[in-house]
């Protein structure tokens, strides 16, 4: 057990972990379906850092309703744009709005052949499986230019998120969420991190510690996605 600005971090994890964290998510309705007209600043920043590589084609993994799709949309208007998520609901809804979104989870992702897409991301999503690392490890292979996490990420902090037992703090996070290393996929790849900048997402739990991990298979210069934040 170890300490982040109170909030506890355990490695000792059950060998159902992983199903458990898959069961909840696919039946849990806690996230909103979509941003509404007022989008948060971090959703903006992320869908105009995506923008900025100019992709043709882009894939969310951990879609939910595709309120994120949504923002690219309008950013992207000729880009094929599709995700997966392991909520059924949640793709139910978004499917009906005419996103190109399908029910599963990682294992979706062996279909695809390398290359497949100029870019996929995560927002949230791997900070919600116990092992981050083979699906990091499928969305670098089947992404022709770039991969894009937006997770929470400190150095030299990993482990399961206890939740604090007061239901009332305003620290508490969502069951089943972790902290992992996404800096060592840049060692055991191709891909080199391009970008790298902390967003926070709101000022209590983990929310200070979302960054920006931009992956990037192709060498290109990092001054647009840098600009892209700053506008
Ligand atoms: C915190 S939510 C973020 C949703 C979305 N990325 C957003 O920003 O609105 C985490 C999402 O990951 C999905 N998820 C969790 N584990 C998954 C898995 N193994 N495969 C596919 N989706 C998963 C959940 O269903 C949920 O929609």
């Amino acid at each position: 057990m170890s300490e982040l600005d109170g909030i506890r971090l355990t490695t000792d994890l059950g060998p159902s972990e992983t199903e458990d964290a898959k069961q909840f998510w696919r039946q849990t309705e806690l996230m909103g379906k979509s941003y509404g007209a007022r989008p948060p600043e971090y959703a903006l920043k992320i869908a105009r850092l995506i923008a900025a590589g100019q992709p043709e084609s882009v894939f969310e993994f951990g879609c939910n309703a595709g309120r994120n799709l949504e923002q690219l949309r309008t950013l992207l208007p000729s880009a094929r744009l599709a995700g997966v998520d392991i909520n059924a609901a949640s793709i139910r809804f978004g499917r009906s709005r005419g996103f190109d979104i399908w029910v599963g989870d990682e294992r979706i992702l062996a279909g695809f052949p390398d290359n497949s897409w100029d870019l996929t991301f995560t927002i949230s999503v791997l900070d919600h499986v116990p092992d981050h690392r083979p699906i990091a490890n499928e969305l670098l292979r089947v992404s022709r230019k770039y991969m894009l996490l937006y997770e929470p990420c400190v150095r030299g902090r990993v482990g399961k998120i206890e939740e604090p037992e007061r239901a009332s703090d305003d620290r508490r996070v969502v069951p089943y969420s972790y902290l992992h290393n996404y800096y060592e996929l840049g060692d055991t790849s191709d891909a080199r991190l391009l970008l790298d900048e902390s967003i926070p997402v709101k000022p209590t739990g983990v929310g200070p510690y979302y960054r920006a991990m931009l992956f990037s298979k192709v060498s290109v210069d990092a001054e647009p996605f840098h600009r892209a934040l700053t506008e």
